[in-house]
Protein backbone atom coordinates (compact mmCIF):
# COMPACT_ATOMS: atom_id res chain seq x y z
CA UNK A 1 0.00 0.00 0.00
CA UNK A 2 1.74 3.50 -1.27
CA UNK A 3 -0.27 5.51 1.63
CA UNK A 4 0.51 5.75 5.31
CA UNK A 5 -1.80 4.11 6.80
CA UNK A 6 -1.58 3.62 10.98
CA UNK A 7 -2.36 0.09 12.35
CA UNK A 8 -5.38 1.45 14.04
CA UNK A 9 -6.99 2.47 10.81
CA UNK A 10 -9.38 0.78 9.38
CA UNK A 11 -11.04 3.44 7.15
CA UNK A 12 -8.43 5.57 5.31
CA UNK A 13 -9.42 8.69 3.23
CA UNK A 14 -6.69 10.61 1.28
CA UNK A 15 -6.82 13.08 -0.85
CA UNK A 16 -10.77 12.99 -1.74
CA UNK A 17 -12.15 15.54 -4.12
CA UNK A 18 -15.80 14.83 -5.18
CA UNK A 19 -16.74 17.41 -7.89
CA UNK A 20 -20.04 17.29 -9.32
CA UNK A 21 -20.38 18.85 -13.21
CA UNK A 22 -23.64 20.22 -14.85
CA UNK A 23 -22.89 21.94 -17.90
CA UNK A 24 -19.78 24.36 -17.74
CA UNK A 25 -20.88 24.53 -13.80
CA UNK A 26 -19.18 22.52 -11.28
CA UNK A 27 -19.35 21.61 -7.56
CA UNK A 28 -16.55 20.58 -5.23
CA UNK A 29 -18.65 18.57 -2.90
CA UNK A 30 -15.25 17.63 -1.16
CA UNK A 31 -12.05 19.15 -1.24
CA UNK A 32 -8.81 17.04 -0.72
CA UNK A 33 -10.57 15.06 2.46
CA UNK A 34 -8.00 13.36 4.39
CA UNK A 35 -9.50 11.38 7.12
CA UNK A 36 -8.49 8.33 9.53
CA UNK A 37 -11.57 6.29 11.11
CA UNK A 38 -10.00 3.61 13.34
CA UNK A 39 -10.83 0.18 14.15
CA UNK A 40 -13.88 -0.38 16.72
CA UNK A 41 -14.59 3.50 17.42
CA UNK A 42 -17.72 5.92 17.29
CA UNK A 43 -16.79 8.91 14.77
CA UNK A 44 -19.52 11.35 13.77
CA UNK A 45 -19.79 13.33 11.03
CA UNK A 46 -21.33 17.00 11.67
CA UNK A 47 -21.54 20.07 9.52
CA UNK A 48 -23.92 22.30 8.11
CA UNK A 49 -26.16 21.53 5.33
CA UNK A 50 -24.89 21.10 1.99
CA UNK A 51 -21.28 21.08 3.68
CA UNK A 52 -20.47 17.04 2.26
CA UNK A 53 -21.76 14.95 4.98
CA UNK A 54 -23.57 12.68 2.97
CA UNK A 55 -20.87 12.56 -0.27
CA UNK A 56 -17.66 11.78 2.06
CA UNK A 57 -20.51 9.33 4.05
CA UNK A 58 -20.89 7.89 -0.05
CA UNK A 59 -17.12 7.73 -0.27
CA UNK A 60 -16.73 5.79 3.04
CA UNK A 61 -19.39 3.17 1.91
CA UNK A 62 -18.22 3.02 -1.78
CA UNK A 63 -21.36 4.13 -2.70
CA UNK A 64 -19.51 6.69 -5.03
CA UNK A 65 -16.02 7.16 -6.44
CA UNK A 66 -14.28 10.03 -5.57
CA UNK A 67 -13.15 12.60 -8.58
CA UNK A 68 -9.60 12.46 -7.39
CA UNK A 69 -8.09 10.40 -4.49
CA UNK A 70 -8.64 6.94 -2.33
CA UNK A 71 -10.49 4.90 -0.23
CA UNK A 72 -9.19 2.50 1.74
CA UNK A 73 -11.14 0.08 4.06
CA UNK A 74 -9.13 -2.60 5.99
CA UNK A 75 -5.97 -1.97 3.06
CA UNK A 76 -8.55 -2.39 0.07
CA UNK A 77 -8.67 0.37 -2.78
CA UNK A 78 -12.57 0.77 -2.55
CA UNK A 79 -12.32 2.84 -6.18
CA UNK A 80 -10.02 0.34 -7.64
CA UNK A 81 -12.16 -2.65 -7.53
CA UNK A 82 -14.67 -3.71 -10.06
CA UNK A 83 -18.56 -3.20 -9.62
CA UNK A 84 -19.03 -6.96 -8.46
CA UNK A 85 -16.73 -7.04 -6.12
CA UNK A 86 -17.82 -3.83 -4.97
CA UNK A 87 -21.37 -5.55 -4.63
CA UNK A 88 -19.90 -8.38 -2.40
CA UNK A 89 -17.68 -6.51 -0.46
CA UNK A 90 -20.41 -3.81 0.65
CA UNK A 91 -22.60 -6.40 1.30
CA UNK A 92 -20.37 -8.71 3.47
CA UNK A 93 -18.20 -5.55 5.76
CA UNK A 94 -20.58 -2.42 5.65
CA UNK A 95 -24.13 -2.35 7.14
CA UNK A 96 -25.76 0.94 5.75
CA UNK A 97 -28.69 2.83 7.74
CA UNK A 98 -30.12 5.77 5.37
CA UNK A 99 -31.36 8.62 6.39
CA UNK A 100 -34.98 7.69 4.26
CA UNK A 101 -34.61 3.80 5.49
CA UNK A 102 -34.90 2.44 1.74
CA UNK A 103 -36.78 -0.58 2.50
CA UNK A 104 -38.03 -2.36 0.55
CA UNK A 105 -41.74 -1.56 0.12
CA UNK A 106 -43.58 -4.69 -0.86
CA UNK A 107 -41.67 -6.81 2.19
CA UNK A 108 -42.16 -7.57 5.12
CA UNK A 109 -40.20 -6.73 7.98
CA UNK A 110 -38.30 -9.81 7.98
CA UNK A 111 -37.94 -10.01 4.31
CA UNK A 112 -36.18 -6.53 4.40
CA UNK A 113 -33.92 -8.18 6.83
CA UNK A 114 -33.34 -11.48 4.96
CA UNK A 115 -32.33 -9.85 1.65
CA UNK A 116 -28.89 -9.15 2.09
CA UNK A 117 -27.94 -12.57 3.57
CA UNK A 118 -29.48 -14.42 1.01
CA UNK A 119 -27.53 -12.08 -1.70
CA UNK A 120 -24.28 -13.77 0.22
CA UNK A 121 -25.92 -17.48 -0.31
CA UNK A 122 -27.36 -18.03 2.87
CA UNK A 123 -30.65 -20.81 2.67
CA UNK A 124 -33.68 -19.29 3.14
CA UNK A 125 -34.33 -20.81 6.50
CA UNK A 126 -30.79 -19.43 7.93
CA UNK A 127 -31.90 -16.33 6.67
CA UNK A 128 -34.85 -16.47 8.34
CA UNK A 129 -33.43 -17.28 11.50
CA UNK A 130 -30.58 -14.90 11.53
CA UNK A 131 -33.46 -11.98 10.21
CA UNK A 132 -35.66 -13.13 13.12
CA UNK A 133 -32.25 -12.52 15.92
CA UNK A 134 -31.69 -9.00 14.61
CA UNK A 135 -34.90 -7.79 14.61
CA UNK A 136 -35.68 -9.10 18.23
CA UNK A 137 -32.10 -7.25 18.71
CA UNK A 138 -33.70 -4.07 17.87
CA UNK A 139 -36.67 -4.58 19.66
CA UNK A 140 -39.01 -5.55 16.88
CA UNK A 141 -39.29 -9.77 17.24
CA UNK A 142 -42.93 -8.66 17.44
CA UNK A 143 -43.58 -7.30 14.37
CA UNK A 144 -41.53 -9.90 11.61
CA UNK A 145 -44.71 -9.84 8.88
CA UNK A 146 -46.03 -6.37 9.07
CA UNK A 147 -44.32 -4.48 5.70
CA UNK A 148 -42.97 -0.88 6.20
CA UNK A 149 -46.43 0.86 5.54
CA UNK A 150 -47.47 -0.79 8.90
CA UNK A 151 -44.83 0.67 10.89
CA UNK A 152 -44.22 3.70 12.70
CA UNK A 153 -40.63 5.73 11.33
CA UNK A 154 -38.95 4.63 14.44
CA UNK A 155 -39.60 1.37 13.70
CA UNK A 156 -38.96 1.49 10.56
CA UNK A 157 -35.46 2.67 11.23
CA UNK A 158 -34.78 -0.04 13.40
CA UNK A 159 -35.70 -2.63 10.61
CA UNK A 160 -33.09 -0.67 8.68
CA UNK A 161 -30.50 -1.15 11.06
CA UNK A 162 -31.39 -5.19 11.50
CA UNK A 163 -31.03 -5.33 7.98
CA UNK A 164 -27.50 -3.15 8.47
CA UNK A 165 -26.23 -5.67 11.07
CA UNK A 166 -27.72 -8.88 9.76
CA UNK A 167 -24.46 -10.10 8.04
CA UNK A 168 -22.82 -9.03 10.78
CA UNK A 169 -20.65 -6.21 9.49
CA UNK A 170 -17.36 -4.76 11.31
CA UNK A 171 -18.65 -1.21 10.07
CA UNK A 172 -21.71 0.41 9.98
CA UNK A 173 -22.42 3.71 8.33
CA UNK A 174 -25.55 5.64 9.29
CA UNK A 175 -26.68 9.03 7.57
CA UNK A 176 -29.00 11.09 9.92
CA UNK A 177 -30.11 7.96 11.64
CA UNK A 178 -32.00 9.80 13.72
CA UNK A 179 -33.20 12.97 11.32
CA UNK A 180 -36.72 11.57 11.28
CA UNK A 181 -36.84 10.63 14.50
CA UNK A 182 -38.45 11.88 17.70
CA UNK A 183 -36.31 12.66 21.20
CA UNK A 184 -36.62 9.59 22.72
CA UNK A 185 -36.95 7.06 20.03
CA UNK A 186 -33.80 9.16 18.83
CA UNK A 187 -31.58 8.48 22.02
CA UNK A 188 -32.68 4.58 21.50
CA UNK A 189 -31.13 4.71 18.50
CA UNK A 190 -27.88 6.16 19.17
CA UNK A 191 -27.61 4.01 22.57
CA UNK A 192 -28.07 0.37 20.21
CA UNK A 193 -25.36 2.09 17.53
CA UNK A 194 -22.84 2.92 20.70
CA UNK A 195 -23.69 -0.47 22.22
CA UNK A 196 -23.17 -2.02 18.67
CA UNK A 197 -19.55 -0.46 18.78
CA UNK A 198 -18.72 -0.63 22.42
CA UNK A 199 -19.47 -4.46 22.80
CA UNK A 200 -19.53 -5.79 19.40
CA UNK A 201 -16.67 -4.36 18.11
CA UNK A 202 -18.82 -2.74 15.10
CA UNK A 203 -17.30 0.66 14.11
CA UNK A 204 -19.84 3.09 13.70
CA UNK A 205 -19.62 5.89 11.37
CA UNK A 206 -22.56 8.62 11.71
CA UNK A 207 -23.05 11.51 9.48
CA UNK A 208 -25.39 13.93 11.36
CA UNK A 209 -27.04 17.17 12.46
CA UNK A 210 -28.30 16.06 15.57
CA UNK A 211 -26.05 17.18 18.69
CA UNK A 212 -27.44 14.15 20.85
CA UNK A 213 -24.93 12.04 18.98
CA UNK A 214 -21.85 14.03 20.05
CA UNK A 215 -21.76 12.40 23.45
CA UNK A 216 -21.99 8.79 22.20
CA UNK A 217 -19.18 9.29 19.45
CA UNK A 218 -15.80 8.93 20.64
CA UNK A 219 -14.18 11.27 17.72
CA UNK A 220 -16.38 14.18 15.60
CA UNK A 221 -15.21 15.11 11.97
CA UNK A 222 -16.42 18.15 11.56
CA UNK A 223 -16.86 19.56 7.92
CA UNK A 224 -17.31 23.01 6.67
CA UNK A 225 -17.32 23.35 2.93
CA UNK A 226 -16.18 20.09 1.62
CA UNK A 227 -13.20 20.40 3.76
CA UNK A 228 -12.32 18.54 7.30
CA UNK A 229 -12.76 21.54 9.19
CA UNK A 230 -11.54 19.93 12.54
CA UNK A 231 -10.97 15.96 14.53
CA UNK A 232 -11.68 16.63 17.97
CA UNK A 233 -12.33 13.80 20.95
CA UNK A 234 -15.74 14.02 22.64
CA UNK A 235 -13.27 14.68 26.16
CA UNK A 236 -11.36 17.72 24.06
CA UNK A 237 -14.92 19.39 23.88
CA UNK A 238 -16.90 20.99 26.53
CA UNK A 239 -20.53 19.96 26.94
CA UNK A 240 -22.69 22.00 28.93
CA UNK A 241 -26.10 20.89 29.59
CA UNK A 242 -27.67 23.12 26.52
CA UNK A 243 -24.54 24.49 24.90
CA UNK A 244 -21.99 23.36 23.20
CA UNK A 245 -18.11 24.42 22.78
CA UNK A 246 -16.58 22.88 20.12
CA UNK A 247 -12.98 24.56 21.05
N1 LIG B 1 -25.60 14.69 -7.37
C1 LIG B 1 -25.24 15.95 -7.14
N2 LIG B 1 -25.12 16.84 -8.17
C2 LIG B 1 -24.72 18.11 -7.94
N3 LIG B 1 -24.41 18.60 -6.73
C3 LIG B 1 -24.51 17.77 -5.68
C4 LIG B 1 -24.94 16.40 -5.82
N4 LIG B 1 -24.93 15.81 -4.58
C5 LIG B 1 -24.55 16.77 -3.72
N5 LIG B 1 -24.28 17.94 -4.37
C6 LIG B 1 -23.81 19.19 -3.75
O1 LIG B 1 -22.69 18.89 -2.96
C7 LIG B 1 -22.70 19.64 -1.75
C8 LIG B 1 -22.64 18.69 -0.56
O2 LIG B 1 -23.87 17.95 -0.49
P1 LIG B 1 -24.15 16.86 0.62
O3 LIG B 1 -25.40 16.17 0.26
O4 LIG B 1 -22.94 16.03 0.80
O5 LIG B 1 -24.35 17.77 1.92
P2 LIG B 1 -24.74 17.38 3.42
O6 LIG B 1 -23.67 17.93 4.31
O7 LIG B 1 -25.02 15.93 3.50
O8 LIG B 1 -26.07 18.23 3.64
P3 LIG B 1 -27.40 17.87 4.50
O9 LIG B 1 -27.02 18.13 5.94
O10 LIG B 1 -28.38 18.89 4.00
O11 LIG B 1 -27.79 16.47 4.23
C9 LIG B 1 -23.95 20.50 -1.81
O12 LIG B 1 -23.59 21.77 -2.29
C10 LIG B 1 -24.82 19.78 -2.82
O13 LIG B 1 -25.69 20.68 -3.48
MG1 LIG C 1 -26.77 14.81 3.90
Amino acid sequence: MSENIDSRTLIAVRGVDKVFSKGDEKVYALHDVNLDIYREEYLSIMGPSGSGKTTLFNMIGALDKPTHGEVFVGGVSLPKLSSLELSYFRCKHIGYVFQTYNLIAWLSAIGNVMLPLTFLGESEQGAYKRAAEVLEIVGLGGRLDHVPGELSGGQQQRVAIARALANDPSIILADEPTANLDMKTGEEIIALLKDLCKQEGVTVVTATHDHKMLAASDRICWIKGGQVDKLQTVSEMKINVGSITTS
